[in-house]
């Protein structure tokens, strides 16, 4: 039985100065990943203090905050069959200096900090994740899913 998923990958501001978001992208693509949205945007300290809320009480928080409100990233919505542990496989170890050959943060990382690419790390914080940069994409999809739907039903009355 197929298990298509959807989670939320970001090309943080490390891989973004360094121009190297096609080339990550097509990382991605060459691993069956398809990209349904994506958008560069740069976001205030505040919305990053949001978004990894679940680290507030770390050491680094306020450093990652910091950085990852520091320059354009590109926030994008993958999908695939297990997407959320092929994207964390893709992207490999959270340490550069762990990761495995072939992975995203052995060839692009820098550092713990700039690891180049956030992805999630759960079905259930990937609807978040996706959520919080993407929040209306879920009411379009459904509303052209239906539109989709009722189009063919017409079609498929008319031939009768
Ligand atoms: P990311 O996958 O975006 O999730 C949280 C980020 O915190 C992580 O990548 C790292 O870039 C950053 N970070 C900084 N220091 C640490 C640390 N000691 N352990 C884990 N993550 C860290």
């Amino acid at each position: 039985m197929s298990n298509i998923e959807q989670t939320l990958s970001i090309i943080k501001p490390d891989a973004v100065e360094r121009n190297l978001d096609n080339e990550i992208k097509e990382m991605f693509k060459k691993k069956g990943f398809s990209i349904l949205k994506e958008k560069k945007i740069q976001i205030e300290k505040s919305e990053a203090e949001k978004f990894y809320k679940v680290h507030e009480t770390k050491p680094f928080y306020d450093d990652l905050c910091n950085y990852l409100s520091s320059g354009p990233i590109v926030v994008m919505i993958l999908e695939k069959e297990n997407a959320v542990l092929g994207n964390r496989e893709l992207m490999g170890a959270t340490n550069p200096k762990d990761a495995q050959e072939g992975t995203i943060r052995k060839k692009y990382g820098i550092s713990i900090d700039k690891n180049s690419v956030h992805g999630s790390d759960s079905i259930d914080n990937a609807k978040i994740e996706i959520d919080f940069f993407f929040k209306d994409w879920k009411f379009l999809k459904l509303l052209w899913d239906k539109v989709y739907a009722l189009v063919i039903i017409s079609f498929s009355l008319r031939s009768f």
